[in-house]
């Protein structure tokens, strides 16, 4: 039985994720919706299998360090990735190992541009946007915070803390449903049943649909009526998410969030969540229906949580330190401009120097001004491809941060006590960290006429979840039951922005605009219009023309047809706006990596970790479909892990397949020790390919007519396996992994350390840091310990990370090559 307990401890784990947690839980993301309710009931019906005692696997231990007697060879340990010793044309060969191409040397010989001093813009904007607003000086623009729109911020867009989903029988609604009173406090949530009519036992800022205690030492005291815009609370006042509604009202009587486990004494008692000092700490261990187990710091705000001790929140580059960040919405100084404040306006005196080098020194771990953006370039050339990113409006990108209910979620970093900085290992970080890199990048520019690419910033996956349904908006002209027509209406809206307020979009079709879709089926379901001409940037490969979705989540069934009165905005039904095109064209798009921190792959020999010995022939550890619906991961996980599990293939061949729970044990020293490494689907992506080639394991791929991260670049074959999906072939892997040689793995493992760093995001400087950090930490240790030296030489390690070709430098060199195929007709 999948209880609903049980699937909040899985969120409360996946909340309370540190870096080292394991990465499978990641994959049920996709399954958690605002509003856990209506999906549990969806999945007490869709169990297929549970996972017998029997599948139980346990690796022996400790893993075999492989060492290796004290000598000359111990030097090796610190022999740079990139010798400086050869001439340059050999250097370029080495840094395009194995490229399928000309893109890397192409790149890599391309005469530089000269440095050119930042552009500055002076348009003005309507009513200087009201106060509320940053005014972009380049467009005449405002850009709004979340409660705020209409052309000059002055209109309300209220987001309630109602959950009220938007209502079938009226379409055509504009306003969101609301439940909050003249006082701010919810109305209603004892008398009206159902989830409709607030979720909140306290006071909504509706804003952003955060509920705080109503009453009580923590409760929310919201600034005085009239108050000029940006002023604080009186009171910020401590969170209560759902998992601290309580069950009972004063009187004792049932409430709408149903569940045992929170009464109203643990939330307004006198020792209660909203008056107890001590109450702030998460509540972990309590688990149970309705436990607070999310009371607490979930938001981004230091102990005791009530926002009573200032701390940063996460903005893009931290608005460059020309702007306060506002739970994601850049706040920007006097005449400093743009989603990431990093310009500042024509005539407006010299720039003034940023907050993280002086006042703010906590920042300078994750600033990074880019070239374009400095009076006197630090350096005197620029590359191409130069890229303009476009300052979209707000609600496409830092509203959505801004509307989090968890801190956790949608950021690839976040803030803690202290402004301390740290990693999250988030499944979608992709999002945030790809703009956040077009923002930092040597190849941004400001001036668009010279911009050879656009970058089309849009947190969707973001929106997927938690944002949407967790209240009455926001919302696309669609149904809550379907996550994808929602998205697919959003980047219409987007990109009839694009067509109407720049000409950008019109000068060349759109075919230089780089188009991100983190979404598990990637952009099988973006609308034609603007896939068939867009760049896309995906986790998943998919080559068919003719799909269906494959999901087994099903709000993201982009095959279903929705409710007609959904279905006829822009006159197109949504299912034919979507239709036409592959979900992956090789020719303009790019598989690229998931986002892994180096706090998940530590264990790995690349990064200087003593190697140890590979003992698992093919290793695979997380979701095997049990209680979804068959077609989940195409039914390959499954298939394997019941062959496994009957044929005792751990015992036979060392093939270790299973869950977190019946494969207990540090996830990055299990692929550190395994010879090959399952890649198969999961809901569309999933980040194995990621996690083996980081930990040098041979990726063995199980999903045909989809490519693999960079397989339309990279020469794959030399340093994976590919499987046919079908039963015979599956059936046979344990006797075709055993029949390669010592001699072919060991030629295989040698390819793939030559292009790893090609898949971990290493350039910004709060990961370069840790990169740096890590490799030091073992360079040190085993100066220590030159006995433990080791003996497998395939795996040189690392003394210095080559960042300027891991992912991003990747795909930057890549898309050098494809400017001449963006103009023309
Ligand atoms: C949905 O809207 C209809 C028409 O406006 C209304 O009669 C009905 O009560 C609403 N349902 C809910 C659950 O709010
Ligand atoms: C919603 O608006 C459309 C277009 O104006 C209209 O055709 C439709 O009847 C409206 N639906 C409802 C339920 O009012
Ligand atoms: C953390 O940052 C906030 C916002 O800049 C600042 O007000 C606060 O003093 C900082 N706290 C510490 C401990 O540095
Ligand atoms: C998606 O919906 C369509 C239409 O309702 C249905 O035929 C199909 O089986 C669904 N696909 C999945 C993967 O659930
Ligand atoms: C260490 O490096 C030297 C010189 O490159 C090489 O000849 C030797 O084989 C290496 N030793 C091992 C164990 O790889």
């Amino acid at each position: 039985m999948f209880a609903l307990s049980k699937l909040r401890a899985m969120v409360a784990m996946l909340l309370s994720a540190s870096a080292l947690a394991p990465i499978f839980l990641c994959e049920t993301t996709s399954a958690t919706d605002g509003g856990w309710r209506g999906l549990t009931s969806g999945l007490r019906s869709l169990l297929h299998f549970e996972v017998p005692d029997s599948a139980r696997i346990s690796l022996p231990y400790p893993p075999k360090v492989l060492v290796k007697p004290t000598g000359p060879d111990a030097d090796n340990f610190s022999r740079p990735h990139h010798p400086h010793d050869l001439d340059p044309e050999a250097a370029l060969r080495r840094r395009c190992a194995l490229v399928k191409g000309t893109w890397c040397g192409e790149f890599l010989r391309q005469v530089r541009l000269p440095a050119r001093p930042v552009p500055r813009g002076s348009k003005e904007c309507p009513n200087a946007c009201s106060g509320w607003g940053n005014c972009n000086y380049d467009t005449g623009i405002c850009e709004c915070p979340a409660g705020h729109g209409g052309d000059d911020c002055s209109k309300p867009v209220k987001r309630p803390c109602a959950h009220g989903h938007r209502n079938i029988s009226n379409p055509n609604a504009t306003e969101p449903v609301s439940s909050v009173g003249p006082d701010g406090q919810d109305i209603g949530p004892t008398t009206v049943k159902g989830w409709t009519a607030s979720r909140c036992f306290g006071f909504c800022d509706d804003d952003v649909a955060a509920c705080y205690c109503g009453e009580g030492r923590y409760r929310r005291i919201p600034a005085p009526p009239g108050s000029p815009p940006w002023t604080p609370p009186v009171q910020h006042g401590r969170p209560l998410a759902d998992g601290c509604q309580p069950a009972t009202d004063a009187t004792g009587a049932r409430t709408f969030a149903g569940g045992a486990g929170t009464s109203w004494d643990d939330i307004y008692g006198p020792q209660g969540f909203c008056n107890a000092p001590e109450k702030a700490a998460r509540q972990a261990g309590r688990e149970g229906e309705g436990s607070p187990d999310e009371c607490g710091c979930f938001q981004e705000v230091a102990f005791p949580c009530d926002g009573s001790v200032p701390m940063e929140t996460t903005c893009m580059n931290q608005c460059s330190g020309h702007g306060e960040c506002h739970f994601g919405f850049c706040r920007c100084h006097k005449f400093w401009y743009g989603s990431d404040c990093s310009r500042k306006k024509a005539d407006s005196g010299p720039l003034e120097p940023a907050l993280h080098e002086g006042e703010r020194p906590w920042l300078r771990p994750v600033v990074a001004i880019p070239p374009a953006a400095q009076e006197v370039p630090a350096i005197s050339t620029r590359p191409r491809p130069l890229i303009y990113v476009y300052d979209v409006p707000p609600e496409y990108t830092s509203r959505m941060l801004q509307y989090r209910n968890f801190g956790d979620t949608c950021l690839w970093r976040r803030w803690y006590n202290g402004n301390h900085t740290g990693m999250n290992s988030y499944t979608y970080g992709i999002e945030t960290l790809l703009h956040e890199m077009m923002l930092q990048s040597e190849h941004r520019t400001f001036d668009p006429e010279e911009a050879d690419f656009f970058h089309v910033p849009m947190y969707i996956t973001c929106y997927f979840w938690p944002i949407m349904g967790w209240s009455d908006g926001p919302w696309w002209h669609a149904p809550n039951g379907l996550r994808v027509m929602h998205g697919a209406n959003m980047i219409s809206e987007l990109h009839g922005w694009l067509q109407t307020k720049l000409p950008y979009w019109n000068r060349r079709g759109g075919r230089d605009h780089i188009w991100l879709m983190a979404h598990d089926e990637g952009a099988c379901w973006m609308p034609k219009a603007v896939y068939d001409t867009s760049i896309v940037l995906t986790h998943w490969g998919r080559l068919d023309p003719d799909h269906t979705s494959n999901t087994a989540y099903l709000q993201d069934n982009y095959t279903s047809k929705p409710e007609a009165a959904f279905d006829a905005w822009r006159g197109v039904d949504f299912g034919d706006r979507i239709k036409g095109h592959p979900c992956y064209d090789p020719n303009k798009d790019l598989v690229i990596p998931a986002f892994k921190n180096p706090n998940q792959y530590p264990r790995s020999p690349l990064l200087g970790a003593p190697p140890l010995e590979r003992d698992v022939l093919l290793f695979f550890r997380g979701d095997v479909g049990a209680g979804r619906l068959p077609h989940y991961s195409r039914g390959i996980r499954q298939k394997l892990f019941h062959l496994a599990n009957k044929h005792d293939w751990y015992g036979r061949f060392k093939i270790a397949i299973g869950t977190g729970d019946s494969l207990k044990g540090d996830y990055s020293e299990q692929l550190a020790r395994s010879k090959f490494c399952l890649v198969a689907p999961g809901d569309g992506w999933s980040p194995r390919a990621e996690d083996a080639i980081l930990h040098g394991c041979i990726p063995v791929v199980v999903m045909d007519g989809v490519q693999a991260v960079f397989e339309s670049i990279l020469d794959w074959d030399s340093f994976s396996i590919r499987i046919r999906e079908d039963d015979a072939a599956l059936e046979a892997l344990p006797q075709l992994l055993s029949a390669v040689s010592p001699e072919r793995l060991a030629h295989m493992q040698r390819h793939l350390s030559r292009v790893w760093h090609r898949f971990a995001y290493t350039q910004t400087p709060f990961i370069k840091a840790a990169v740096e950090h890590t490799i030091k930490g073992y360079q040190h240790k085993l100066e220590k310990a030159r006995e433990e030296v080791l003996r497998d030489a395939v795996f040189q390690p690392v003394s210095q990370y080559p960042h300027a070709d891991d992912a991003f430098g990747t795909i930057m060199q890549w898309l050098y090559h494809r400017i001449p195929h963006t103009r023309g007709a």
